[in-house]
């Protein structure tokens, strides 16, 4: 029997979104986004070599107990990035994977960032033998290097592989991208309430979305103010300043969504659901009562950014107001970790 190999690898939450891509087909992103790495939202996935097989042997990728079956939601996507590993990487061995996300799979929690994150680590970890991020860093595979990798399955994991604030820069050239740590856990950590205001599939993909940018009248005139918005969001960062940041991020979502909703054809994440969660933390915070602010992703569900300390007192205020929907809360995480075995 071949042993497994286990990676955790975190969700992230984009500060500075990822909106647009220069090219496709090379992931080259329009912009440089910003991120802080998750605490409690991860995905587990554990690889082992296949044994006895020919070198033309299928993988089989297991999520939740379930065998994915190609042409399944999310299934070509995990099964053409392993396609994709083995072929950059020269390996020939099938993969039996085992795969679980921490968090509700049906909650409406952007997945691909720690899904495509884990499928690569931990496929990389059972090819090459390796039971440690250093161990795999001996064998040539740095951090940098695999971050590369997952960013072709999804640009936002690449950000995953590091803990604290992670900027992914998309340089001058394709090949010259780069992810960097610009504030670790330690340095400040923060709270991550996330309110599940829709559990739905969203009916349009990011990755489909992401292709529309261009069209928006608004998607230029917001490249042209990046580099300002993540110069005050690392400078909140270094400063742990809570107002700088929220301001900067509520700015960056609404932008966001702003793009998605005057692109060609027109993409609508927020809901009116949305929508009041918005308000109502804008009018909390205008009467002082609440030091926390909002982003959103290309899903309906609203992120609440506070402070560690407040998070407790913050999700009971949140849950007597909003009681039917589900609330997690996560804080700022320290990366992803690799072991030898499986964890039950
Ligand atoms: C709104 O990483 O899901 O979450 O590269 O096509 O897989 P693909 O897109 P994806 O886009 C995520 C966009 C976002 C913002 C962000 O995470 O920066």
């Amino acid at each position: 029997m071949t042993e497994f190999f286990t990676a955790e690898v975190p969700s992230n939450i984009a500060f500075v979104k990822y909106w647009g891509k220069l090219d496709k087909k090379l992931q080259w992103p329009a912009n440089d986004s910003l991120s802080m790495t998750l605490n409690h939202a991860k995905t587990i996935t554990s690889a082992r070599v296949i044994p006895n097989q020919s070198d033309n042997g299928q993988d089989i990728i297991t999520k939740e107990g379930k065998v994915l079956v190609r042409g399944q939601a999310g299934a070509d996507k995990a099964y053409n990035h392993l396609a994709f590993l083995r072929e950059q990487l020269g390996f020939s061995a099938a993969l039996d994977i085992h795969t679980k996300n921490t968090f509700p799979s049906e909650c409406g929690i952007a997945s691909s960032a720690s899904g495509l994150g884990a499928l690569t680590l931990s496929a990389v970890a059972a090819w090459t033998n390796s039971s440690t991020l250093d161990d795999l860093q001996l064998k040539g595979q740095t951090l940098a290097a695999l971050s590369a990798l997952a960013r072709m399955g999804s640009g936002s994991a690449c950000r995953s592989f590091l803990g604290g604030y992670v900027e992914w820069k998309a340089g001058e050239t394709p090949t010259t991208q780069e992810v960097q740590q610009v504030g670790s856990q330690s340095q400040w950590e923060l709270a991550d309430l996330i309110l599940i205001v829709s559990k739905e599939k969203k009916s349009v993909s990011s990755t489909e979305a992401h292709e529309t940018a261009w069209s928006s009248p608004l998607f230029r005139p917001r490249l042209a103010g990046i580099k300002e918005r993540l110069h005050a969001v690392r400078q909140a960062i270094n400063t742990k300043n809570l107002p700088a940041l929220g301001q900067a991020i509520e700015a960056d979502a609404i932008e966001m969504h702003a793009v998605m909703m005057t692109s060609n054809p027109p993409a609508r994440y927020m809901t009116n659901d949305s929508e009041s969660v918005l308000s109502w933390v804008r009018t909390e915070r205008s009467i002082g009562a609440f030091d926390a602010w909002f982003t959103m992703d290309a899903g309906p569900n609203v992120h609440i950014i506070c402070s560690k300390e407040n998070a407790t007192k913050y999700a009971e205020k949140i849950k007597t107001k909003f009681p039917d929907f589900d609330l997690l809360i996560d804080s700022t995480g320290s990366g992803p970790v690799l072991f030898r075995g499986i964890r039950t």
